[in-house]
């Protein structure tokens, strides 16, 4: 998607609703008018603000961020009425016309369902093991209905009054992470009540929701990759214990550098030659500790780096992780050198200067770091 202006200020705006919500809902939480399910404060109301439409809909977008700053100017005249009694009547009375001159969106446009636990955001960063953890609730829990390919074939799925959704492509990151966990804590209802998915928060903590969910857009990243040839979604690499000549980190330590992971196509295969502008880790299960590099051993990372390629074995591949986790490249095992035409995740951002002529990966990079991710959720993606 380019990068317009027009995007700009979309962002802006939908991170604004998001973000004024959010503060909302911290003042109540202090304010001890909420409860706090599941350690994060409880969103009281049936509905809230959603920038989702507002990118479909550019006029209903304009009159919302009109509204928004008409909002916020009504709200510095009270309090200016309060503190400044001479002009009291007169900033009050202005408040009321800007009031009723305001260009209201139409509530449909903005107004979307909310659930208690619409705002909450995944209590940590996603780990290689909880998301392997993931993948066996899926499969014990949740496949019979959605299918082992996510595509919402399993073998119960034609007794349903719904069709299970497709969980392979973009719904994932369509809706808000808050919603989707309560989807599977407490299930779907349709219009008139009736549950058209059972939910799960007899058997399933909220972690293990959590660890769902980060499963299903791993897989679904791996899917997209497969049927069309790009992570059109951006998913963050899982963390893990990385084993290194001077003592032990986790791979998320090394946010803000740009990473390379290889999985060797055979045990004990030569490691691809270092690079500076890369920090190396071998990820291989089982390998011991090695004086020449990093290793990540634990079969789970291997695992998360299968699913996101869409393949059974990794081995042999290599990814790239750009300085803010995003998995962003990957190579195909018979070629020794990179190119830019490796990035998969792309966001069509500003075209990157035309630079020194470079090699493969030198072109990758620079293409990599000219497009950034910018991930807003439920709204502009990439
Ligand atoms: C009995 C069958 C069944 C089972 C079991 C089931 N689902 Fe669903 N699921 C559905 C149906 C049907 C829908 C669509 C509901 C609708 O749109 O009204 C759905 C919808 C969803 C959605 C989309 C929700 C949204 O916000 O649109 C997610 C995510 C999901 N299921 C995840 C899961 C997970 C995770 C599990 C296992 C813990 C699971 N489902 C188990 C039938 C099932």
């Amino acid at each position: 998607m380019a990068a317009s202006l027009e995007t700009h200020w979309l962002q802006a705006l939908i991170a604004a609703l998001q973000g004024g919500q959010l503060a909302l809902l911290h003042l109540l939480a202090a304010l001890g008018l909420t409860e706090s399910p599941y350690g994060q404060p409880a969103w009281p109301w049936p509905w809230r603000l959603s920038g989702e439409n507002l990118l479909i809909d550019l006029g209903q977008a304009r009159r919302a961020g009109i509204a928004l700053i008409f909002g916020a100017a009504a709200c510095l005249m009270l309090l200016a009425a309060l503190l400044w009694r001479r002009a009291r009547w007169y900033l009050i009375a202005t408040t009321a016309l800007v009031a009723l001159a305001m260009p209201w969106p139409d509530p449909a446009a903005v107004l979307v369902p909310a659930n208690p636990t619409s705002f909450h955001v995944a209590p940590s960063a996603v780990d290689a093991k909880s998301l392997v953890r993931g993948g066996w609730l899926y499969a014990q829990h949740c496949a019979a209905c959605h299918g082992a390919d996510l595509r919402g074939q399993g073998e119960r799925a034609k007794s349903l009054a719904v069709w299970p959704p497709n969980l392979a492509g973009p719904l994932m990151w369509r809706r808000a992470d808050g919603d989707l966990v309560w989807h599977v804590l407490h299930g779907v209802h349709d219009d008139r009540g009736h549950e058209t998915m059972p939910g799960f928060h007899d058997t399933l903590s909220s972690d293990d929701a959590w660890a769902l969910l980060d499963y299903l857009k791993v897989r679904a990243a791996g899917e997209t990759l497969k049927s069309e040839g790009q992570w059109t979604m951006p998913v963050r690499v899982a963390d893990t214990a990385v084993d290194c000549p001077r003592g032990a980190r986790q791979l998320a330590s090394w946010r803000g550098q740009r990473l390379r992971l290889y999985l060797p196509a055979r045990p004990a295969a030569a490691a691809p030659m270092e690079d500076p502008r890369l920090v190396t880790v071998r990820v291989e299960p089982g390998a011991p500790p090695s004086p020449d590099g990093c290793v990540a051993s634990a079969p789970e990372i291997a695992q998360t780096l299968a699913w996101v390629a869409g393949v059974n074995s990794p081995a042999g591949l290599q990814f790239i992780v750009d300085r803010e986790g995003y998995l962003r490249a990957r190579s195909s095992p018979d070629r020794a050198t990179w190119s830019e035409g490796d990035l998969l995740c792309k966001s069509g951002g500003t075209a990157p200067t035309p630079a020194p002529p470079q090699d493969g990966l030198g072109a990758l990079i620079a293409r990599m770091d000219a497009e950034p991710v910018r991930f807003v959720k439920g709204g502009v993606v990439h």
